[in-house]
């Protein structure tokens, strides 16, 4: 059985940091799939169109040539070939890729892509969408949570050490703008899936959560 986990949540939950962490472990390939739709939203800002724009999107994402690439252990996120995996973590493109990420066209076309790579390795997969559609069949899906003040505050203090003075207050309310609009988008909102592990990370390190989700995975695929 190929071992394919999801894990799903809202945005500062620290899904990425801690997915690349599990796939460390477990010897696994991690696919960062909101890097793919940051990709698209960076695209949608050069092209100088409205991410807004349903048929605007719609016609883009035809055309758009977006791909993850994963090698040793890093993933590469690539726009007509070109890697912008350093471009695509402003709050601009934040901002773009949640507003294109509601589009049909958009979802299924990424979908798409995404059900392809995991079919080709042993992945783990994180995202909005992947215990309910994209790994809607797997038998391992986590759903990662925090409160949002916590979650915030994790941000705050990533930013504050880049040198980005942006106010807590201002990383809160951007915070809670972006999950709004994944959860009440009307196609594939972020929701739990029914079968999915329930893990509020609000007072657990990194360490504790990576430990739970490995010995979730590893209880149903066996160790390694
Ligand atoms: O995980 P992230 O913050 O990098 O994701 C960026 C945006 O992409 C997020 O606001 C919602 C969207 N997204 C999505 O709709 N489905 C996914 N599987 C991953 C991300």
């Amino acid at each position: 059985m190929p071992m394919n986990i999801a894990i799903d949540g809202p945005v500062g939950a620290g899904k990425s940091s801690i997915a690349d962490r599990v796939a460390k472990r477990l010897g696994i390939l991690h696919l960062d799939t909101g890097a793919m739709y940051r990709a698209f939203g960076l695209y949608a800002l050069r092209s100088g169109l409205d991410p807004q724009d349903e048929a605007a999107m719609t016609a883009l994402i035809e055309q758009a040539d977006v791909k993850a690439v994963l090698e040793d252990g890093e993933q590469r996120t690539l726009l007509f070939g070109e890697d912008v995996s350093g471009l695509i973590r402003t709050a601009e493109v934040s901002a773009a890729a949640s507003a294109v990420s509601k589009w049909p066209a958009v979802r299924s076309s990424m979908v798409r892509a995404q059900q392809e790579m995991a079919r080709q390795a042993d992945m783990l997969i994180d995202g909005r969408d992947i215990g309910t559609r994209v790994l809607a069949d797997s038998p391992c899906k986590i759903f990662l949570t925090a409160s949002a003040e916590e979650r915030a505050r994790r941000r705050y203090e990533q930013q504050v050490a880049k040198g980005d003075m942006t106010p807590y207050e201002q990383v809160l309310a951007d915070l809670n703008a972006r999950d709004h609009q994944d959860m009440t988008r009307k196609t594939e909102p972020l929701r739990q899936a029914e079968d999915a592990v329930l893990l509020d990370s609000t007072n657990m390190t990194i360490d504790e959560v990576v430990d739970a989700i490995a010995a979730i995975a590893e209880d149903i695929y066996g160790k390694q």
